[in-house]
């Protein structure tokens, strides 16, 4: 199928040569070079080099990990500055908008204003799922992108899959299915309908299971024409050293990793049992992700609580639709006894 993808970009951008990096300037055909193009200082810590631009050992690693092509890969200093960058690159300012999907993770609505572009809201139905036809109407000739995050936050919940393929296969613009839970989830992860689907693209991060929020890594997976506009656009070194060598070791430690998805899965069901028993819980929403949304009697005495009792949870209340709710995020074991004590000893009256 040919697909036209300036349709999808800023027109503007179309023809911008790139920042040519001084590392990409040349051909070393093997052999150890004298590096005197990039005003570096000579004398070897562990960092004095600029990074691959490319981060192409990386990409490697992720293709033979989420078995696709290096080309299908684009990385993020977190998938907050993809989100910006696909916002920055297809929304001409003051022209197009994009589509969210309220109550939805924050950073789509703030890069979307910080950019200048704007921003239309369908809201999930009262039980927090895609409302399919309503989005599908909204959108025009304008709406380049739609943020649907799978497991979506605050609420917790996954999406229904055929839901998601429907507005994939009708939606004009491109979808950004924002994965950044995948590994907690049961339900299956947009990454194998990438090769049939030209506009879909599906971003993960290395902040949550993979225990590296600190690092700043997001991964980008689209179709090869948009991943090198998204190249073209960014940065010249938007991924530093010490994030690359950290991710690639954190990637031969996935048995780890697993445990740990394990560990945190029968955590989250020891805290719902928990939080379903307690009168002040008016009700606890089922979680696909490594958090738990509540409502409460009331979330902002019970967030003070938390706080008196030495925890801190997210008050998620100003989301639409989640009206004295508070998001607590799975902690260790050890946490987790310590937040059970705490649940159990707030007073069942107010
Ligand atoms: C749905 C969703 N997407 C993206 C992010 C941000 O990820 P990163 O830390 O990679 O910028 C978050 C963080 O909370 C999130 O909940």
């Amino acid at each position: 199928m040919e697909v036209d993808f300036t349709f999808y970009l800023r027109k503007s951008l179309l023809e911008l040569s790139p920042y040519q990096s001084a590392r990409e300037e040349f051909v070393n055909y093997g052999r150890q070079m004298i590096l005197l193009d990039a005003n570096e200082n000579p004398f070897a810590t562990s960092v004095n080099r600029y990074p691959d631009p490319m981060q192409t050992r990386l990409k490697k690693e992720i293709a033979s990990w989420r078995k696709l092509e290096e080309d299908q890969i684009y990385l993020s200093n977190g998938s907050d500055e993809f989100i910006s960058q696909i916002i920055m690159g297809c929304c001409e300012p003051g022209e197009d908008h994009i589509l969210i999907v309220p109550p939805t993770f924050g950073m789509y609505k703030v890069a979307a204003k910080i950019h200048g572009v704007g921003v239309k809201e369908v809201p999930l139905t009262s039980e927090f799922q895609l409302d399919v036809p309503s989005i599908l109407k909204s959108a025009d000739q304008k709406t380049k992108l739609l943020f649907i995050p799978n497991p979506n936050n605050p609420t917790g919940n996954s999406f229904k899959a055929e839901d998601i393929k429907t507005i994939i296969e009708n939606f004009n613009g491109l979808v950004i299915v924002d994965e950044a839970y995948v590994e907690f989830a049961k339900a299956p992860s947009s990454l194998p309908m990438l090769n049939n689907y030209p506009n879909l693209m599906v971003c993960q991060t290395f902040s949550k299971a993979q225990g590296m929020a600190g690092v700043r890594l997001g991964m980008a997976f689209a179709h090869k024409t948009l991943i090198a506009f998204l190249n073209r656009i960014k940065a010249p070194y938007n991924i530093n050293s010490l994030s690359l060598t950290a991710a690639s070791e954190q990637l031969r430690k996935q048995d780890l990793v697993k445990e740990q998805v394990t560990t945190l899965l029968k955590e989250r069901s020891r805290l719902e049992r928990v939080l379903q028993e307690l009168n002040w819980v008016v009700s606890c929403f089922p979680s696909d992700a490594n958090f738990i949304l509540i409502r409460v009697d009331n979330s902002a005495l019970r967030y003070k609580q938390f706080i008196q009792a030495g925890i801190v949870v997210r008050n998620s209340s100003k989301s639409l639709g989640c009206e004295n709710t508070l998001r607590i995020t799975v902690g260790t074991p050890k946490e987790n006894n310590t937040l059970i004590e705490v649940l159990q000893t707030l007073d069942n009256n107010l």
